[in-house]
């Protein structure tokens, strides 16, 4: 199994290994099968196989049951007969426990590292996927976005674009005349969005330290890929939050990381465990972006496993694309099933020795329909593999050896404590307040000049000696009317229009695909 990792056993008596050749590991790959049925067990051994192979994996938890990957299995578990004989079955010789070195993230910092980006780093399209906009509201995002660029105004957290849009907000009437009309209408409603992200967690995910791609693209000491698990239980709870996350991190890899044609082995592996999510209600734009995205991470190295209960939740331009397969037990209940089970069969090139569609529906728990790229690219024949059994733990980390992996970790303390830089809320909050003390100040101007205008007007009507006191603070009013009409929002939008005046178009609006939307 040189280059390879081994999967399984499959063939007669499935005695013949089963393996995914590393120098296609980067063309993709599918993991599907209904409840029950192996995947997260295969992800686990697919995980085991890269690290070991010196590959970084990065995989979200949805269930809380991979963390097992950081503890060696042990000869005291329920099911160490069970795989032992399973071992035995498939010529895997060399089978024994083993823990691998695992990285744990978390976006809510409670399980792990803590995983923040940065607003700009988001972009304009995600954050409107992300707060599922409309194309009005997306549209005085992009507006935001780009002024807050201009402005050279840093967009690391939600209060930041929080402050931003009270701004564009005050200044719509300016702004419109250059972008177009701005409603309060949508700006309210984008606001409130916030709100509701704010209130799923979205909060923690926004400000800095902000992810180094590099953090999660280690090996350990002895070369082994480490394996980053984010927590992905509590996340699920915001399934729009989990999915555009994930294509977030997708889409900062194809942009950072540079091309490598074709390695001999990937620099990361990346499995998406309920990929559906990513689809469900996906406007045609983004399923577009995500396939362009799948196809071109390939030359950085980067190989993208979907993990989901049915291929059919994949789109057919996507799952073109995903090369590597495991394809556990899927049901056949309804008229539906069976048309897409007889679908899911006809992608495979056919083994003489059985019928793929009948074995999909009739492989067991831990046994799959296999398929792997061969030489020059090729599918492989279709197998019946028999899955191997896992070295690592089956089953979670006890909370205080999750709390010991983390506090050892070569990464610990360096994304714990948020760093709050000057950024547009700390900017606009200036600005507004120099300006509300501008306009006090020309007011008490104002007054004070009225109250002199009184005394000189008593004085000349009273006493001589008076007017020349009065008189010693020479303020014509024509000056004094344009103090007083100094607003804080006009004087904040003259600030700006002559400011913007001055800026080339510059524009960075980043993230999401950015690299798509920039130059392709
Ligand atoms: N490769 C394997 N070797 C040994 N046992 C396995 C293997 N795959 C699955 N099993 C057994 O089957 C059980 C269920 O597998 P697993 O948890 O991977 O299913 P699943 O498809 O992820 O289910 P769910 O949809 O509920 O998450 C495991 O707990 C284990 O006992
Ligand atoms: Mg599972």
């Amino acid at each position: 199994m040189d280059g390879h990792i081994f999967i399984g056993g499959g063939g007669e008596g499935y005695g013949t290994k089963q393996g995914l050749n590393l120098e296609y590991a980067n063309r993709h790959g599918l993991v599907a099968g209904a409840t029950g049925t192996g995947k997260t067990v295969t992800l686990q051994i697919m995980a085991e196989g890269f690290s070991a192979a010196g590959v970084p994996v990065f995989l979200s938890d949805v269930k809380g049951d991979l963390s097992g990957l950081a503890a060696a299995g042990s000869e005291g578990f329920k099911l160490h007969e069970a795989f032992t004989s399973r071992a035995q079955k498939i010529g895997f010789d060399d089978y024994s426990y083993e823990k691998f070195p695992v990285l744990f993230w978390d976006l809510f910092g409670d399980q792990g590292h803590p995983v923040r980006t940065t607003v700009s780093e988001m972009g304009p399209l995600l954050l409107s996927r992300l707060m599922d906009l409309s194309e009005a509201q997306e549209g005085i995002l992009n507006i935001a976005f780009r002024v807050a660029d201009e402005e050279g105004m840093a967009l690391l957290d939600l209060k930041d674009l929080q402050a931003l849009l009270v701004w564009v907000g005050e200044n719509r009437a300016d702004l419109g005349l250059r972008y177009g009309n701005i409603s309060t209408a949508s700006i309210g409603a984008i606001q409130r969005r916030l709100l509701v992200l704010d209130n799923q967690g979205g909060t923690k995910l926004f400000g800095e330290p902000a992810l180094e791609l590099s953090d999660m693209m280690r090996t350990d000491v002895d070369g082994r890929g480490m394996i980053s698990i984010l927590a992905a239980d509590k996340l699920m709870g915001s399934p729009r939050l989990y999915a555009t996350f994930l294509l977030w991190l997708l889409s900062e890899l194809f942009e950072e990381l540079p091309e490598v044609g074709d390695p001999e082995k990937p620099k990361l592996v990346f499995f998406f465990d309920e990929a559906h999510l990513l689809f469900d209600g996906a406007p045609k734009a983004l399923v577009d972006k995500v396939e362009q995205v799948a196809r071109l991470i390939r030359s950085k190295g980067v190989g993208v496993y979907f993990v989901t209960q049915n291929p059919a939740d994949v789109p057919d331009d996507i799952l073109g694309q995903l090369g590597n397969r495991v394809q556990h037990a899927l049901r056949a209940f309804t008229a539906k099933d069976r048309k897409e089970l007889r679908m899911a069969a006809e992608t495979y090139r056919e083994n003489p020795r059985f019928d793929t569609e009948d074995a999909i529906r009739e492989v067991g728990v831990g046994e799959a329909v296999t398929s792997f790229l061969e030489k020059k690219g090729v599918p492989g024949v279709v197998e019946r593999t028999l899955i191997r059994p896992p070295s690592s733990q089956l089953g979670p980390l006890e909370v205080s050896e999750r709390k010991a992996v983390i506090n050892a970790s070569p990464i610990a303390e360096k994304y714990e404590t948020i760093q709050d830089r000057e950024s547009a809320y700390e900017i606009l909050t200036r600005r507004a307040a120099e300006a509300a003390k501008a306009a006090e100040e020309a007011e008490a101007e104002e007054e004070e000049l009225e109250a002199a205008e009184r005394e000189f007007r008593a004085g000349r009507r009273y006493s001589g000696t008076r007017v020349a006191r009065s008189t010693s603070k020479p303020v014509s009013r024509s000056t004094r009317r344009s103090s007083k009409d100094e607003t804080l929002g006009s004087a904040l939008g003259r600030a700006v229009i002559k400011e913007l005046g001055g800026t080339t178009g510059r524009r960075i609006v980043r993230g999401i695909l950015g690299g798509l939307f920039k130059s392709r």
